[in-house]
């Protein structure tokens, strides 16, 4: 039987909705800066939808757009501009930034009580330690999804395939604080199929299109794709889409999966980062 389908655009949606009508009603108004340097097509697109999504659900955003050749130095006192500005409750900082820039530099440097990104150390070390505050939005909303669809995450076996400090590091460690049996895979992993094979559910954020192959897959798994690659002119992720399905008990789409999954997740953190602060300065 062919998998079901984690249509995350849907549940992206229903999430929207939710989060728009609770923003109308709470009496706050959110506002998410984003920043980005440079003129990458994909990041800019990705920081389009969130301009996007921050507009539908009735968060303020700025937008703040740097040159591509600027020093580390000048993206930090944007950074700490940001962090100083009673108006804003979540910042975000586009990435990859442009080589040369400290990337690192530039997340420790974002106030951890705005990191609406869930990147800065503080945040990562309070996940990791099973007391989240703000965790990343990719693994975030997956987890979101998995819910959304019941999928059993306690007891599971979970296999991770890439370990980013973005999505595979933050993914195991949302899977492990819900109790979940996990592995995470990279690229010096051995025998990489027999361990992706046990997966009950299955995580690839590899970058590598059709990397996921169905003798990788163990029948009636959950399978999440996190890739986002261009093949022969079309937008594909890490897995064998077509193949995959028919072994997978559920998987993702891509487009259509992850994605409108990861941009729920930053409203709600926004919204969460404003609520956070309103409570802190009324008291
Ligand atoms: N680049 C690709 N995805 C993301 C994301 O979720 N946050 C940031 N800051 N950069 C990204």
């Amino acid at each position: 039987m062919a998998a079901t389908i984690l249509d995350g655009k849907k549940c992206s949606e229903m999430r929207l909705e939710i989060l728009k009508e609770e923003i109308g009603e709470c009496g706050l108004h959110p506002h998410l800066a984003t920043v980005i340097a440079g003129k990458d097509p994909a990041s800019q697109m990705y920081v389009r939808m969130k301009h996007r999504a921050c507009e539908q659900v009735g968060i303020g955003s700025v937008g703040i757009e740097l040159p591509g050749d600027i020093s580390t130095q000048k993206v930090l006192e944007k950074v700490r501009q940001l962090n100083a500005d009673p108006d804003i409750d979540g910042i975000l900082v586009q990435l990859p930034l442009p080589k040369g820039i400290d990337s690192e530099r530039i997340i420790e440097a974002i106030d951890p009580a705005k990191d609406v990104d869930g990147y800065h150390p503080e945040n990562m070390g309070l996940l990791f330690s099973g007391k989240p505050r703000f965790t990343s939005c990719t693994p975030t909303g997956i987890m979101t999804l998995l819910a959304e669809y019941k999928i059993p995450v306690a007891g599971a076996r979970a296999v991770i395939a890439g370990r980013s400090i973005d999505v595979g590091r933050p993914m195991a460690a949302l899977l492990l604080n819900a109790d979940a049996t996990v592995t995470i895979c990279h690229s010096k992993t051995r025998n990489l199929a027999d361990e992706l094979k046990r997966a009950d559910i299955l995580v690839s954020a590899v970058g590598k299109a059709h990397f996921i192959r169905p003798e990788m897959v163990k029948p009636g798994a959950t399978v999440i794709d996190v890739g986002i690659n261009q093949l022969e002119g079309k937008l594909v992720g890490d897995v064998d889409f077509a193949a995959v399905r028919e072994i997978a008990g559920a998987i993702t789409p891509v487009p259509g999966g992850v994605g409108p999954m990861t941009i729920a997740t930053l409203m709600e953190n926004t919204l969460k980062a404003a609520k956070v602060r309103a409570c802190s300065s009324a008291r």
